[in-house]
C-alpha cells in the first residue's frame, strides 16, 4: 500500500503502540476492563460484560463510580489543579481560562444548586445553550449528581426544543438570556419559553446571562438566574457513586422516521471508551492544548470535548463562534494564538476553507500542530490531502473517525502512531471492536464491493436503549442481524484487499449535511405542516462542500409555478420555525406527481440518483413509472433556471 506511515518521530512517542490491536483480540472483554482500570471506581465490577438482555448489554456490572469525579476531582486530588482545563473563547471577542481547581469549584456549586431545586438522581435536564463554560460545569454537575442531561443545540427552533423537553419529561431547562450568531446576539429566552410553555415537569428554567439582553421575558418563581443561584452555594460538595449503568445522557438523534430518538447512554462503559479512545485516538499528553470544534450539543462534543478529555486531564480550547466570525482565518488565528496542538475538526469545514486557498492557513504560525482529526462524514481524499499538506504542514497525522450518536465513541479508526494513513478511508476498527461489511444474509462482501456496515461484538459505549422506546431501539439496529447478534449501522461500506474500511452513504432515508443527521420525513413532516403544501420529498444532492444538501419536491395545493421563488423562501422559513435552520431546504422544486410504489412508499433514491446526475433507475415497482419521467422535467427545468440566476 502506498498511504501515509506514522512519522517516526510520532510513533516513537505516542501512547500506543503497534501491538494494541494484537493485544485487544487476544480477549476483548479483558482488553476492555484493562481501560476501565483508567478511571476511578468507588466499587469494583464483579462481571465486565453481562449479555443477559441483549441488545441491552450490560459492561461492568456491580461497579459504582462518579463520572464528575472522574472529569475533575481527580485531577484536583493528583495535584493538577491549577494546571488549565478550558481556554474558552467567545464570539465577540471575550475569553476566559478556566483550571480544573475553579472548573470543579463551579460544578460543586451547580451540584448543590440543583439539589436545593429538587432535582435528583435519574431526573433529566435539558440544557439548550451555545459553546460557554457553563455548558461544561452543567453537563458535569448533573453527572455528579446523577441527573440525565440532554443537550439541544442552540440553533434548533422552539418546536424542536419543546419535543425534546416533552419526551425527555425534563424538570429543569437551563438555557441564555441570548445568543451570539454570526456576530451578533440574538435574544432567545423567549424561545426557551415558547417550548416549556404547559409542560407542567418543567419546575424551572435556569437563565444564564451571556449577552445581556435587556426586557428578558420572566416567570417569576420558575425562572432563576445562574449566577445569582450559584452565588449562594457552597463550593464544597460530597459526590455519591452510581451504578455503572446509571443514565448519564440522552442524545437525540434522526432516524427513519418523523421523530428523533433519544439514544441513551450510561457510566462506566461509556465513560470507559470515552476516555481511552480520546486517549489512543488523540494521543493525549498533558501539555496538550487540544481542540474539538463541534458544538457541545452534537455526540461528537459529548465525547470528545465534555467526557473523554475531561476524564484524561486534556487542556481544551472551548469556541462559541462560528468558524467564519468574524473571518474565516479565525480557526487559525485561535490555533496559533493559544497553541493548539491537536486539531478535531469536518470534512465540511476543511472543504470551506480549501475554497479561500491555501493562503489563508499560510498566514498563520500553525506550527504547534501534531495531529488532527476528522469525523461526521467521509472525508473526500482531496480534502484530506489538503488538510495535511496546508493544516498540518505535512507532519500531522490525521485520524478519520467513523462513529455515530448510537456508537457513543470511535469504533473504525486510525491509531495515529501505528496505522498507515488512506485518504478517504477510516482504516480499520479500533482495538477491542470489530466490524464487518456484509449483504443482506449477513455473507461478507468481497473486497470493493458494497454491503452493509455491521458491529460484530458488543462493546462499551454502545448506546442502551431509545429512552421510552425500547421496541424502536430493537427493530432499528438489531432486529436486522438477530441471528447473528450483529448491530447494523445505517451505513454501506466496502472493505478493501488491505482490510481497510471505506464508508459510503446512508442505506437509510438519514441525511448528511455538513456533517449533521436529518431525516428525510422529519423535513418532509414539516414541510406538509405548512398550508400550501400536499406532499413533499425530500433528498439529499451532492453538494461540494456540505457534502449534501437538501432537495425538497413539493406538490403544492395551489398553482404555484417552478420559478415560485416566494414559495422557496416561505417554505424555507417555515422548516427554519418548525426544525430549526440547519435543515432548511436549500432548494424546492415543484412538481405534480412524485414516484411512488404500490405500497405508497416514496422512491427517494430515484430523484436523489436524478440530483446526483445518475439517471436511468430502476421503475419497474413504481405504480407509474411516468411519475419519474415528470420528476426529471421538472428537475431540468429547475436546474436551468437554477444555473441562470
Ligand atoms: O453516516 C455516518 C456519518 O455520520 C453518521 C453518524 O452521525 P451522527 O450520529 O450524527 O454522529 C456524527 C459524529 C460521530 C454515520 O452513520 N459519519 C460520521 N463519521 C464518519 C461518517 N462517515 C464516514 N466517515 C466518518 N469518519
Amino acid at each position: 500500500m502506498t498511504g501515509y506511515p506514522p512519522p517516526p518521530e510520532f510513533a516513537a512517542r505516542a501512547n500506543v503502540g503497534p501491538d494494541a490491536h494484537a493485544h485487544a483480540e487476544a480477549d476483548a472483554f479483558a482488553f476492555w476492563a484493562e481501560q476501565a482500570g483508567r478511571l476511578q471506581w468507588d466499587t469494583p465490577w464483579d462481571t465486565v460484560f453481562d449479555d443477559g438482555e441483549m441488545p441491552t448489554a450490560r459492561w461492568f456490572t456491580g461497579g459504582r463510580l462518579n463520572v464528575a469525579v472522574n472529569c475533575v476531582d481527580r485531577h484536583v486530588t493528583a495535584g493538577r489543579g491549577d494546571d488549565v482545563a478550558l481556554h474558552w473563547v467567545g464570539e465577540p471577542g471575550d475569553g476566559r481560562t478556566v483550571t480544573w481547581a475553579q472548573l470543579q469549584d463551579d460544578v460543586c456549586r451547580l451540584a448543590n444548586a440543583l439539589t436545593a431545586l429538587g432535582i435528583e438522581a435519574g431526573d433529566r435536564v435539558v440544557l439548550y445553550l451555545p459553546v460557554l463554560v457553563e455548558t461544561v460545569v452543567a453537563t458535569l454537575a448533573c453527572a455528579r449528581i446523577g441527573a440525565v442531561v440532554s443537550l439541544v443545540f442552540g440553533g434548533f427552533s422552539a418546536d424542536a426544543l419543546r419535543f425534546r423537553v416533552a419526551d425527555t419529561g425534563a424538570k429543569l431547562l437551563i438555557a441564555t438570556d441570548g445568543q451570539f450568531r454570526r456576530g451578533s446576539a440574538v435574544a432567545v429566552k423567549a424561545t426557551a419559553d415558547e417550548a416549556v410553555a404547559g409542560l407542567d415537569h418543567v419546575e424551572h428554567v435556569l437563565v444564564v446571562r451571556r449577552t445581556g439582553e435587556t426586557d428578558v421575558p420572566w416567570t417569576p418563581g420558575r425562572d432563576l438566574w445562574w449566577h445569582e443561584l450559584l452565588a449562594e452555594q457552597s463550593p464544597v460538595h460530597e459526590p455519591a457513586s452510581f451504578d455503572a449503568e446509571h443514565p448519564l445522557f440522552i442524545v437525540y438523534t434522526s432516524g427513519t422516521t418523523g421523530r428523533p430518538k433519544g439514544l441513551v447512554h450510561t457510566s462506566g462503559g461509556y465513560l470507559t471508551q470515552a476516555s481511552w479512545t480520546h486517549w489512543a485516538l488523540f494521543d493525549a499528553k498533558d501539555d496538550d492544548v487540544y481542540w474539538c470544534q463541534a458544538d457541545l450539543a452534537w455526540v461528537t462534543a459529548h465525547t470528545y470535548v465534555l467526557y473523554g478529555p475531561t476524564s484524561n486531564g486534556t487542556t481544551q480550547v472551548l469556541y462559541e463562534g462560528s468558524p467564519l466570525t468574524p473571518h474565516p482565518g479565525r480557526h487559525f488565528e485561535v490555533i496559533a494564538g493559544l497553541g493548539v496542538t491537536v486539531y478535531y475538526t469536518a470534512p465540511t469545514l476543511v472543504r470551506t476553507f480549501m475554497k479561500h486557498g491555501p493562503e489563508l492557513p499560510a498566514g498563520y504560525d500553525l506550527s504547534s500542530l501534531r495531529l488532527l482529526g476528522s469525523v461526521g462524514e467521509a472525508i473526500n481524499p482531496e480534502a484530506w490531502r489538503w488538510l495535511h499538506e496546508h493544516v498540518g504542514g505535512g507532519r500531522c497525522p490525521i485520524v478519520d473517525t467513523w462513529w455515530q450518536s448510537e456508537t457513543g465513541a470511535a469504533v473504525i479508526a486510525p491509531l495515529p502512531g501505528v496505522t498507515v494513513l488512506e485518504p478517504g478511508s477510516a482504516t480499520v476498527p479500533l482495538p477491542g471492536l470489530a466490524a464487518a461489511v456484509v449483504d443482506d444474509a449477513g455473507r461478507p462482501t468481497p473486497p470493493g464491493v458494497e454491503g452493509n456496515l455491521v458491529i460484530t461484538r458488543p462493546w462499551p459505549a454502545m448506546a442502551r436503549t431509545v429512552w421510552r422506546d425500547h421496541a424502536r431501539f430493537v427493530a432499528s439496529y438489531w432486529a436486522p442481524y438477530a441471528e447473528q447478534g450483529w448491530y447494523l449501522a445505517g451505513d454501506s461500506a466496502s472493505v478493501d484487499e488491505a482490510g481497510y474500511v471505506w464508508i459510503g452513504g446512508r442505506i437509510d432515508d438519514v441525511l448528511n449535511v455538513s456533517g449533521h443527521r436529518l431525516s428525510s420525513i422529519e423535513l418532509e413532516s414539516a414541510l406538509v405542516s405548512h398550508p400550501r403544501v400536499a406532499e413533499a420529498a425530500v433528498v439529499g444532492a451532492p453538494d461540494d462542500v456540505t457534502g449534501q444538501r437538501i432537495v425538497a419536491f413539493v406538490i403544492t395545493r395551489d398553482d404555484a409555478g417552478a420559478d415560485d421563488t416566494g414559495l422557496t423562501e416561505e417554505l424555507r422559513a417555515h422548516v427554519a420555525r418548525r426544525v430549526g435552520a440547519i435543515a432548511k431546504p436549500r432548494e424546492v422544486v415543484v412538481v405534480t406527481d412524485l414516484p411512488k410504489t404500490r405500497s405508497g412508499k416514496i422512491m427517494r433514491r430515484l430523484m436523489a440518483d436524478m440530483t446526483a446526475g445518475r439517471g436511468g433507475g430502476d421503475t419497474t415497482s413504481l405504480t407509474d413509472p411516468g411519475s419519474m419521467t415528470t420528476v426529471e422535467r421538472a428537475w431540468d427545468a429547475h436546474a436551468a433556471l437554477r444555473d441562470r440566476t
